[in-house]
């Protein structure tokens, strides 16, 4: 799909069929993420890949609404600040390094006819106690991937007057 068809068609996926993700297609969409640019080429990130399957009750835990557990796969982007790159004045770029990653990985999916949607609002409690995750590894995103068995919707934004300066503030 043409880049600019693409960035059009994509959208939050909230309801999934049960059909299966090839393994192609799954190395295919990590790929993407792995050749995201990051703040110093440090790649501060995991993807944890889970199936859903006998595993809903569990992950619902994580996060609540049906759906994130109907599609066969969930993704959770994990960030360890101990990898990433910090500026001098000490913040930390894992958050952006993470989510170009995992728009790189949104994006190769909609390519496939794969459906996302990032999630935010998750427990990190339950995350961590569920994935294993050690202290220092923040989880920061999660995502089901599968078909999607809802369809595009109008797109709701800002215009881009809204949105853009020039020169400065
Ligand atoms: C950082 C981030 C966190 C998000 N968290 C959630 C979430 O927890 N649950 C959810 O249903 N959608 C979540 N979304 C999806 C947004 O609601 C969605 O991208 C936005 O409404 C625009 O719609 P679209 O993705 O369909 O174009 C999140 C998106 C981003 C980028």
């Amino acid at each position: 799909m043409e880049y600019s068809e693409l960035i059009g068609k994509r959208y939050s996926v909230r309801s999934y069929r049960s059909l299966e993700v090839s393994d192609e297609q799954l190395q295919h969409v990590l790929d993407a993420a792995r050749l995201a640019p990051s703040a110093a080429n440090r790649q501060p990130f995991q993807l944890i890949v889970i199936r859903t399957a006998g595993r809903e009750e569990e992950l619902r835990r994580i996060y609540r609404p049906e759906w994130f557990t109907q599609a066969p796969i969930v993704i959770c982007a994990v960030g360890v600040p101990a990898w990433g790159w910090t500026r001098r004045d000490g913040k930390c770029y894992i958050d952006v390094d993470v989510a170009i990653a995992m728009d790189h990985l949104i994006l190769a999916a909609a390519d496939q006819g794969l459906g996302t949607c990032w999630i935010g609002a998750f427990d990190p409690d339950a995350a961590r106690e569920i994935l294993g995750l050690p202290e220092d590894v923040e989880p920061i995103a999660f995502t089901p991937l599968g078909y999607p068995a809802d369809q595009l919707g109008p797109k709701q934004r800002k215009p881009l007057t809204d949105l853009v300066r020039y020169e400065r503030w």
